[in-house]
């Protein structure tokens, strides 16, 4: 990341600034890796310690199903309207491992009337549907569709939509959500031949400093529980901050693709890193211009990662039955590839309007409860032409 900062912060760091009573403001800095990564520092006008009451802890997680089998999945969501009232209850996650988490989010309630925040990941929050607002100590970040939102740990905040319906990916990671390192310059900053740089990546733009007292929620995730903390003054009090980490919004639209003379793996798709997995942004693109080139992608066996495809718009040549919302997970062990019929008919495409995002993970991804209404049964036998169904007898 880079250097930013917004509103009032003193000369020099850890030194007295003083609010126009003469009380000082609260100085808190914000680091990661103890104190050896990004670091921010945020000038409060309250104690960022004072609580005035610790409330319930309500559990708060998903069943995975550790046992389900090898099997290639296709989740299709596409027909869902909304997975539940507000942006916490309606996170359903679908896939999960010890590295990350991936879930859906349709709430029907645009405002939060609580913050939250995420104490042991950070969170990729990526819009498909819907227009809004970030609110965070941090300050004020709209968002759009097409937007990913990435959201470090323990940062307080509060989603506002404006328009519906609403409908976003998000990927809860348990390590750091960074840029892509090989794109990246012994000093940080993107280099050239990266599909996007600062120009694109877009902080909070705007603070809002609230100095009243007045009775707020603050509902922190940690490890299966919510815990309900309150405070007698709002998290929105800081009258400056400075530093490396923020939150931050960088359009899927803003992704350069990088293409070339025959097909390109993966990996120039590959939009952030977290460890154990990868992020990648699939967008509108030419396709391969070598005169003997095959746009559709080979049949791949992935021998020590899971791969999950979201489909998010435009049409998906290697893959049949898959819409606007499904999920594939194509583990490991197994291999995959486009669906008959598809690699010929593929030949001469000079584009494609695809949008897709994909999380590649070195762990094995299980499926949820919540992840079974959505379960395409058909799915495993989806490449053999007049197929027999799966034998859910046979499988483990
Ligand atoms: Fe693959």
């Amino acid at each position: 990341m880079f250097y930013q900062r917004l509103g009032k912060i003193p000369p020099k760091r850890h030194t007295q600034f003083r609010q126009p009573d003469n009380n000082l403001y609260r100085e808190e800095v914000v680091s990661s890796r103890g104190f050896s990564g990004i670091y921010s520092i945020q000038y409060h006008i309250n104690p960022p310690t004072r609580i005035k009451s610790v409330g319930k802890a309500e559990k708060y997680g998903p069943k995975v199903l550790n046992e389900y089998g090898l099997k290639h999945i296709h989740l299709n969501t596409s027909g869902v309207k909304t997975t539940g009232d507000d942006y916490l209850s309606s996170r359903k996650v679908l896939l999960a491992n010890s590295d990350c988490a991936i879930s859906i989010c349709a709430p029907q309630r645009r405002q939060m009337h609580y913050f939250y925040k995420n104490a042991e990941g950070d969170e990729v929050v990526f819009v498909h549907d819907g227009r809004g607002s970030l609110i965070s100590p941090f300050g004020k970040l709209d968002f759009r569709k097409g937007d990913y939102v990435v959201i470090p740990r323990t940062v307080i905040y509060k989603l506002e939509f404006d328009e519906g319906p609403v409908r976003l990916l998000i990927i809860e990671s348990a390590s750091p959500v960074e840029t892509v390192k090989r794109y990246r310059n012994e000093l940080g900053q993107l280099l050239e031949h990266a599909p996007y740089c600062e120009r694109d990546i877009r902080p909070p733009h705007e603070l809002i400093t609230e100095t009243g007292k007045a009775e707020h929620i603050i509902k922190i995730k940690k490890e299966g529980f919510l815990h309900h903390y309150h405070y007698d003054h709002s998290p929105l009090d800081l009258v400056g901050w400075d530093g490396f980490l923020w939150p931050y919004a960088f359009s899927i639209h803003d992704f350069e693709p990088i293409t070339g003379r025959i097909h390109q793996p993966p990996p120039v798709h590959q939009t952030f890193q977290g460890h154990n997995y990868v992020i990648c942004s699939f967008v509108p693109r030419l396709f391969d211009y070598h005169p003997l080139s095959i746009p559709a992608p080979y049949n791949h066996s992935n021998i020590d990662s899971d791969e999950v495809l979201y489909y998010a718009e435009g049409n998906f040549m290697s893959r049949k039955g898959i819409e606007r919302g499904s999920f594939t997970l194509h583990p490991g062990g197994l291999p995959h590839g486009p669906h008959p019929g598809t690699v010929e008919k593929s030949i001469g495409a000079k584009a494609t309007e695809e949008l897709a995002v994909m999380i590649d993970t070195f762990r094995p991804l299980h499926p949820t409860e919540d992840a079974m209404e959505f379960v395409d049964k058909n799915y495993p036998m989806s490449w053999s032409e007049g197929g027999e169904s799966f034998n859910e007898v046979n499988a483990p």
